[in-house]
Formats: structure tokens, sequence, C-alpha cells
């Protein structure tokens, strides 16, 4: 009975199939050969380094691993649902392969602290992935913004006209937000970056291990402290889903802002064919699919956080099969940050920029009316009556369909006596940023500025 089942000494009766299929994990955690087998490797060595197995065992083993990593790589290995997962698909293997060193192989080890190390080696390597496609949509948009230093967009509040701003400016406030997911990333690393391995199922193990030799081997500056947090501690994964969701949700506002700015409303960018599609029906359409798509699937990201938190909630220590569970939500994180990030930075890349009509929309609906109030605090009135003034000119300008670029100086000195020919100079759109000089502002200046010390790594 349940001959073939690594675990089947004290059972009677062979697995239902259908339960064997619904437990199983091994169609998912495939994906962990590569870690199970260096996790494997170093486990062995030091076994043998510490004389709980012999030499001559630890280099079958070693050399049997290399075999089936081979192997897997080579599209030359049958996983088998009846072995459950990657840890005993790879030993049952091992074992048919060298026989009984193979057996020795998990002596002071359990898949629980096996599968905690696995899921570590993974994510470590996935974030640095991460980090460098975060790398390359940040260079598209210090390039992007370097072209752009002289282009002026309305800056929106509310969605509404608010100020003159660079377009350089607007794409370093993403600069700003992806720095940040970086820093966020980095961090997680190094809670990532603890060997869990020598926990044991719970309770450590009876055996002379040497963790710090494993750790060492497996390039981990820490080891964990405490062997029941070590097998039930998922944090590091939710935050990974936390940074990640946060990073989707920069990525689902930028890509609004491109389906918007691609609209025939504004005009104000074109993305390069390659990123959008046409409508079957609708011969003039062509739709801002990937954009949409990145900021749809923000949602299955923000999902897969939730998931894993609703799986991690109210589990007692240590390990509960439960958390198997945490594995299909990372995966497909993984998966979609980094085809996400990697599109957005080739689009951004090519993307079109409408200078003429961002310039065109910078000088409308009134954009320049705080640099007015500002003029006037120059010349002496306070700021809230400044801001009166304007307002009435605003008014005014709305009444007679005129925009404040039109207003005459006779028709300023309506509203105040302390208006002068210098106004003129105040209410260009280009003045207007690059009034905004001082550190973190819209002036072209501070912008380039900005976009240097970034590419220097500041
Ligand atoms: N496949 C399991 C998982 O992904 C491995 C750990 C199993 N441990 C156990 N005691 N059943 O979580």
């Amino acid at each position: 009975m349940s001959k073939d089942k690594l675990w089947g000494g004290r059972f009677t009766q062979p697995t239902d199939k259908f339960v064997e299929e619904f437990t199983a994990s091994i169609q998912f955690d495939k994906r962990l050969y590569h870690q199970d087998i260096r996790g494997s490797i170093a486990h062995a060595r030091m076994l043998g380094k510490q004389g709980i197995i012999s030499l001559e065992d630890m280099e079958l083993i070693v050399h049997g691993l290399q075999k089936i990593l081979e192997q897997i790589e080579g599209g030359e290995f049958d996983f088998s649902i009846s072995l459950e997962d990657i840890h005993m698909n790879i030993e049952a293997r091992l074992s048919a392969a060298i026989g009984e060193a193979g057996k020795r192989l998990h002596t002071g080890r359990s898949r629980n602290d096996q599968v905690a190390l696995d899921i570590r080696l993974y994510l470590r390597d996935e974030i640095v992935e991460v980090t460098t496609y975060l790398d390359l949509l940040l260079d598209a948009l210090l390039n992007q913004a370097e072209a752009n230093i002289d282009t002026i967009m309305p800056g929106f509040t509310h969605l509404q006209t608010a100020q003159p701003i660079l377009f350089a400016h607007h794409l370093m406030a993403y600069v700003e937000m992806f720095k940040r997911d970086k820093g966020r990333l980095e961090d997680c690393l190094r809670r990532v970056n603890v060997l869990p391995l020598g926990a044991g199922a719970l309770a450590g193990t009876t055996f002379p291990i040497d963790r710090e030799y494993v750790a060492e081997q497996l390039d981990f500056p820490l080891i964990t402290r405490n062997s029941l947090d070590a097998v039930s501690d998922r944090d590091f994964a939710l935050e990974f889903l936390a940074d990640a969701s946060i990073m989707m949700m920069h990525l689902s506002r930028f890509s609004e802002e491109l389906i918007l700015w691609s609209t025939s409303a504004f005009q104000f960018i074109e993305l390069s064919d390659g990123f959008c599609t046409g409508s079957s029906i609708m011969p003039q359409k062509k739709n801002p699919d990937v954009p949409e798509l990145v900021r749809g699937k923000t949602g299955r990201v923000y999902g897969n956080l939730m998931a894993l938190l609703t799986t991690m909630k109210a589990l007692p220590l240590a390990y509960n099969k439960d958390m198997q569970e945490d594995k299909e939500p990372l995966f497909d994180t993984i998966d979609t940050v980094k085809g996400s990030l990697k599109i957005f930075a080739d689009m951004i890349r090519e993307m079109r920029v409408n200078t003429e009509n961002m310039r065109k929309a910078a000088g409308q609906g009134f954009s320049t009316a705080t640099d007015v109030a500002d003029y006037l605090v120059r010349k002496g009135l306070p700021f809230r009556d400044a801001h009166e003034v304007v307002g009435k000119a605003v008014a005014y300008c709305v009444e007679n369909e005129m925009d404040i670029a039109d207003l005459s100086l006779t028709e300023w000195q309506l509203f105040s006596a302390k208006i002068d020919t210098d106004i003129f100079a105040c209410i260009t759109v280009e003045a207007s940023v690059n009034a905004r000089n001082i550190p973190g502002g819209t002036a072209r200046e501070r912008v380039w500025n900005e976009i240097q010390n970034v590419r220097s790594g500041n």
C-alpha cells in the first residue's frame, strides 16, 4: 500500500486519486526545481562535512542531484502527481537513481523548512529581476524627461487645469514613485534573505547540523532564529505582494493618464502602433490596449495580496497545509509585475509627445491665474486680497469669452491699479513654469538638475 509514497509507512490504504490531485502542488511548484536542488546540494554537503552522512554518500547525492537538474532542464523529467510536490519528485528520483544514499538526503530536514528555503531562494532572485525591470522603466522615463525638458503641459488637480508644468516634471513624479518602489523591494529583500533550513518540521533537529555553513553556501547573510517562526513565516512573501501592489497602483495611475492623453479630446501623446489595437467595427479606432491591460492587471495583483493575507490569517503555528496556497499568488504576481514593467518601459521609450497640443492646453483654463495673484503680492497686496482681485478678472474673462492673456492693460487696471505692463511677462506659460524655482518645483533648471541627480544615482 502507498508504496510509491515517501511517507507511506503508517498508511494502509492508497490515496484516493482525486484527493491526490487536489492536494498536490507539483503542477505549480515545479517552478522551484532549481532552488530545491540547490538547497539540497548545500544540505548534503553540510551533512557530509558534519559526518552525519558519509562523504561517499554525499558525493553520490550531489552528483545525482546535478544529473536530475540536467534532466529537468533538458525536458527529460516526468513530474508525477502522486509524488505531490517538487521536493518529493526530486527526492524519489534521486533514490531511484542512486539507491540508499538518496534516502539519506532528508536527514535533519523536513519539507517544512525545505519549502520555506525554496521560496526564499526563488523570491530573492525574482526581486533582483523585478528591480532590473524597474531600472529599465526608470531609464525610459529619464530619457523622455530629458527630451521633453522644454515641453509645457497643463498640470491638473481634480482633473481641472491648475497650473502649467513641464511634461518632464510630470514624468519625474513617476520616477519618484518607481524609485520608492525599488527601495521597498530592496528593503523586502533583506527580510527574504534569511536561511530557514535547520528548523526541521518545527522544533529543530537532533543532528549536529551546521546552519551557518549552509547559509554561507547559499549566500544568506543571516539564519532564522526560531524554528517555529522559520517554518510558519510567510511575511516575506506578503511584503513582496504588498510592494508589488503599490507598484501596480503606480503603474495603473500612469496607465490611466496615458489612456486619457491619447484620447482625441486630449491628443497629448501618441502610443506607437505596437502597443495598440484596432476595432473590428470602427475603422478609425486605435485602442491603448497595453496601458488598459496593465491597469486591469492591477486587480489580480491586489487580489493575490488579499488571497495570501486571508490564507495566513488565524493559522496556528507552525506549518499547515493551507500554506501551500502561498505559491500561486506569488508566482502570478511575479509574472504580472515583470510583464507590466517590461512592456511599460518599451511603451514609454516609443511614446510620441505632441508638444504643440500640450502647450496650447497649458495656456487655457486660466492656468496662470495664480501667477497674477503672486504678482500682486509682490506689489504689496496681501495674498487673500490678490486672490479676490484675480477671481474677479477671471469672472470678467468668462463673461466676455476671453482668456487671461487677452486682457489689455486698461482692462487689467479695472481690477487693480497696481497692475502695470510688467504683468504680461508674468503670465506666459514659460514664465509661470520658471517662476517656480524652488527645490521640487517645476522650473526648467530645477527639473533638469533633478533628472541629472537621479541619473547619477541620487
Ligand atoms: N508542498 C508543500 C507546500 O507547498 C510542501 C510542504 C509540505 N509539508 C507538509 N508537512 N505537508 O507547502
